[in-house]
């Protein structure tokens, strides 16, 4: 057997919290405004992928296997078998002769709530991208990371966003010149240190299954009556964010953190049909830290996904008042008193 007929690559990719959100998508994959995120640093999947060459022609595309946590997961399986299928032959035709073993762990449990597409198919996508590298005897370089985020887009919006250290942006807008709908850049260069140093604990208000998946959620902005003036907003609030994250202006980025989770929360609120993902210890938690901040001058605010968990966001050098204020004021809101400590991150990891 040659050298290429077979191997093993193996990435973990973190997942990450969006300060300007994505919120409505059209065409393949392509996002109706801009977004920015915090890459996480805990958070993240392990993926392994073996490689072989298989015995038979498969015109459909590669053969695939996958388990999670060690165990055949057959609902999964088929999701990433179509999300191979749909994209081997135009990134990467030569996976149609091989047999792929895939397996994945999340350093999250399942039911925390935290969503796991961005993590998983970020880690999908540079396990895939590391094939084709490695086959073809190249390093990893810029353009690896650029076509592993385009892949990872695809399978998830957000995961485009997976691939970078500290910060990443993805979609096209008028004050960054390399910006892309189509991939993810890396923000690591043009952001303060003290956003290197920030905190993400991510506060368990419930751990129950969405009610409404993002995907669903996107779908409806089609018909939200708000979202040509969202789409604005959001390309202004980057505009206002870029000084910001340059500077270290922590009272600012506060505030667009803020509004911006509020906005997508409001979004969902007025889609048609309209619908709640805040619980009520989400709006008692948001009210206590406003409290706070407004108490005793500390720098912190919050951030929400598409769901109810807060992600309590502060530099390190707040890190002893905000602990004792969770510890104190917060935690009794979160499902058993459930915090999972995370902070800014150095981005993807190849593994053996
Ligand atoms: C609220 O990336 O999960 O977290 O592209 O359909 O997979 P799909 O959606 P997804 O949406 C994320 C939405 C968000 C905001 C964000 O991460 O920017």
């Amino acid at each position: 057997m040659e050298a290429s007929d077979e191997g093993v690559v193996s990435w973990k990719a973190p997942s990450n919290l969006a300060i300007i959100k994505y919120w409505g998508k059209h065409g393949r994959q392509l996002p109706a405004n801009p977004s920015i995120s915090l890459t996480l640093s805990e958070a993240h999947t392990h993926t392994r992928l073996r490689y072989s060459k298989a015995n038979q022609y498969q015109p459909a595309g590669p053969e695939i296997h996958f388990r999670f946590e060690g165990q055949a997961k057959p609902a999964f399986e088929e999701k990433i078998r179509k999300f191979i299928h749909g994209i081997f032959s135009e990134y990467y035709p030569f996976l149609k002769d091989y047999r792929l073993d895939i397996e994945s762990e999340n350093s999250f449990p399942h039911s925390s709530g935290i969503a796991s597409s961005a993590s998983s198919m970020a880690a999908l996508a540079l396990c895939l991208t590391d094939i084709e590298y490695t086959l073809q005897g190249k390093a990893c370089n810029s353009a690896f990371y650029r076509k592993a985020s385009e892949v990872a887009r695809l399978g998830s919006g957000s995961a485009a966003r997976s691939l970078y250290p500290y910060m990443a942006e993805w979609g096209a807008h008028r004050d960054i010149s390399d910006a892309s709908d189509l991939y993810a850049i890396d923000f690591s260069d043009r952001i303060h240190d003290i956003f290197k140093s920030y905190h993400d604990d991510i506060l368990i208000i419930s751990g129950r299954e969405k009610s409404v998946s993002s995907t669903a959620g996107h779908a409806l902005m089609h018909n939200n009556v708000y979202a040509p003036a969202r789409y604005q907003q959001a390309n202004d609030r980057l505009s206002a964010l870029l000084p910001v994250l340059k500077s270290g202006d922590v009272e600012t980025f506060q505030k667009i953190a803020e509004d911006e989770a509020m906005t997508l929360h409001a979004l969902m609120m007025c889609s048609e049909p309209s619908y709640i993902l805040m619980e009520p210890g989400t709006i008692e938690v948001i009210r206590k830290i406003r409290q706070f901040r407004q108490d005793t001058g500390t720098q912190v605010c919050f951030s929400l996904d598409a769901g109810p968990n807060i992600h309590l966001l502060y530099p390190d050098s707040e890190k002893e008042k905000v602990g004792n204020f969770v510890q104190v004021a917060l935690i009794p809101h979160c499902v058993n008193g459930k915090v999972i400590r995370d902070m800014a991150g150095t981005g993807p990891a190849k593994s053996i």
